[in-house]
């Protein structure tokens, strides 16, 4: 089948790949501008997103909506998409197997998008995308360089809902300033 962003969301609504399409309501393929330079990459779908279909629609949604206008950007001019398309129950984790079964729909994405940004959003998105081993406390904010692409791990939003110090969000929206930077540095970014 030729891979269109048509046949890829089709594929995802109606896949059977693992137990999570079980307990789905909606497969949430993912959603934004389809000629995005920056990719940001969740975990996977939580209540509100299963409901609706959408990704980051719900509180961790709108701490992101936040993060991206803090440095000029909005949900029409990135592309967001998550590890796996359906809501592991009670928002676990998701599974290796699980993961294994749904990365070929990201890496679709990668290849239909070709994005020049990838921004890693929690651990389980660092892990597939950067090294299994990595340690998102450790070497959030540091870029890595793949095949042309730059990709910044940084925490979930989720995490930064639940930071009581204020730590993370401090060195989050460090990381933010350094996507700017990139941006700019790479002629990809509208001054506002
Ligand atoms: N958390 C995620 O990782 N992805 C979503 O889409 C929503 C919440």
């Amino acid at each position: 089948m030729e891979l269109t962003w048509e046949n890829l969301e089709n594929a995802v609504r109606a896949c059977h790949g693992c137990d999570l399409c079980a307990e789905r309501r909606n497969a949430v393929p993912g959603e934004g501008n389809r000629k995005a330079a920056v990719l940001f990459v969740g975990e996977g779908p939580g209540r509100q997103e299963d409901e609706q279909g959408r990704p980051f629609v719900g509180p961790a949604g709108q701490l992101l909506d936040r993060m991206l206008s803090s440095i000029g950007l909005n949900r029409e001019q990135v592309f967001i998409a998550n590890v796996v398309k359906c809501r592991p129950p009670g928002n676990r984790e998701p599974t290796q197997e699980e993961a294994a079964a749904c990365l070929p729909y990201l890496r679709a994405q990668f290849v239909l998008l070709r994005p020049k940004i990838i921004v890693c959003l929690g651990r389980t998105a660092a892990m597939h995308i950067v090294r299994p081993d990595i340690r998102i406390t450790r070497e959030r904010g540091r870029w890595v360089e793949k095949k042309g692409v730059y990709i910044l791990p940084t925490y979930h939003p989720s995490a930064l809902l639940r930071d009581e110090t204020g730590q993370k969000k401090r060195e989050a929206w460090q990381d933010l300033k350094s996507l700017r930077e990139k941006m700019r540095e790479l002629g990809l970014y509208e001054e506002p």
